[in-house]
């Protein structure tokens, strides 16, 4: 309890959080109200009734139905909104949340009423909160590479708004490699580059991220423990991993937070760094993610303060911003 305290003063930094994953219950109903959606659910207790996983896909399944709520240019302000405000209340000075173009693309919705309110909504967070942030686009690697260079060609005319561009949805069967000629062009349009790998999927799968995608950071990558080699490499170049406990757990890739590794990693060196993925998916934001690794793993103030050090460190803010917000 005093160290929870402590826990929700300390200023954070959030580098994996899915837009689409931080739609809570509520704003889901109210949206397909308006936009006269049909939703499997009668109550946001059935809702919630039904937010139990056993593996990766099963989240994906309900995650994508979730989003097809979303259909105008206000929903996506409203969605980021949401999110910015347990932000603020929650002390996380800068965000890199993604969005996934190609969930609303192939519910015919245009790509500029997607970024456009995201975006506007980033802007406002900025001026109102004091909350910073770089914008992400995620690829779904279950679609082929044809529909991912599409969906880059889209995103051109919008580079000011994207910092970079990274990969999600079903890993297993998609590895990196799948989409090595996506993440050049995109490399080449002067954008960053990361990827979702290890988290039910192997550790070759993050070689391979660093290999052929040339990523700043390997989204998960928790499997990375599995393999001595890759976690000296890790280890040396300070490759950061943005690990999300209460998503590993719900999605059974640790058993129990006290078989969780993220505190072994840090402890051995490696960039990792806390965050909530799908938190109205999960069970919570950065706070309640911090409380877990508290009770669930004997996480120290001093665990904190170098994970949240981390994540500062491996955030594409400005060095002066990284400088006041340390
Ligand atoms: N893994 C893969 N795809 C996702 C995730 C995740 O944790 N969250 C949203 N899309
Ligand atoms: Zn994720």
């Amino acid at each position: 309890p005093a160290l929870e305290a402590w826990l929700r003063k300390m200023p954070k930094v959030e580098l994996h959080l899915h837009l689409e994953g931080s739609l809570e219950p509520e704003l889901m109903f109210k949206l397909a109200q308006k936009n006269a959606i049909d939703l499997p659910f009668n109550n946001v207790e059935q809702v919630k009734q039904a937010y139990q996983f056993s593996q990766l896909q099963d989240f994906l399944d309900i995650y994508y139905q979730g989003a097809n709520v979303l259909v105008t240019e206000q929903d996506f302000f409203d969605l980021t909104w949401a999110y910015l405000l347990q932000c603020k209340a929650q002390n996380v000075r800068h965000v890199e949340p993604f969005f996934d173009p190609q969930t609303h693309l192939a519910r015919g919705i245009n790509f500029a009423t997607v970024i456009n309110g995201i975006h506007a909504a980033l802007l406002q967070g900025q001026q109102e909160l004091g909350i910073s942030s770089e914008l992400i686009m995620c690829f779904l690697r279950h679609l082929s590479e044809q529909d991912a260079m599409a969906t880059l060609a889209l995103a051109e005319p919008y580079l000011d708004k994207i910092i970079g561009v990274g990969l999600d949805s079903s890993e297993m069967g998609h590895p990196p490699e799948k989409f090595s000629r996506v993440f050049a062009k995109a490399r080449q349009l002067g954008l960053l580059t990361v990827a979702h790998a290890g988290e039910e999927g192997p550790a070759s799968y993050i070689h391979t991220c660093l290999d052929d995608l040339q990523v700043s950071r390997v989204d998960h990558g928790v499997r990375a423990s599995e393999d001595p080699d890759l976690m000296e490499r890790l280890i040396t170049s300070r490759m950061p991993l943005t690990v999300c406990p209460l998503s590993n757990t719900k999605l059974k890739v640790f058993s129990d937070m006290s078989q969780h590794n993220i505190l072994q990693m840090l402890e051995q060196g490696v960039c990792v760094t806390v965050n909530s993925d799908d938190p109205a998916y999960f069970g919570g934001y950065m706070n309640e993610n911090f409380f877990a690794l508290a009770n669930g793993l004997e996480m120290t103030a001093d665990h904190a303060m170098m994970l949240a050090a981390n994540a500062i460190e491996a955030c594409f803010a400005s060095g002066k911003r990284k400088s006041q917000l340390l």
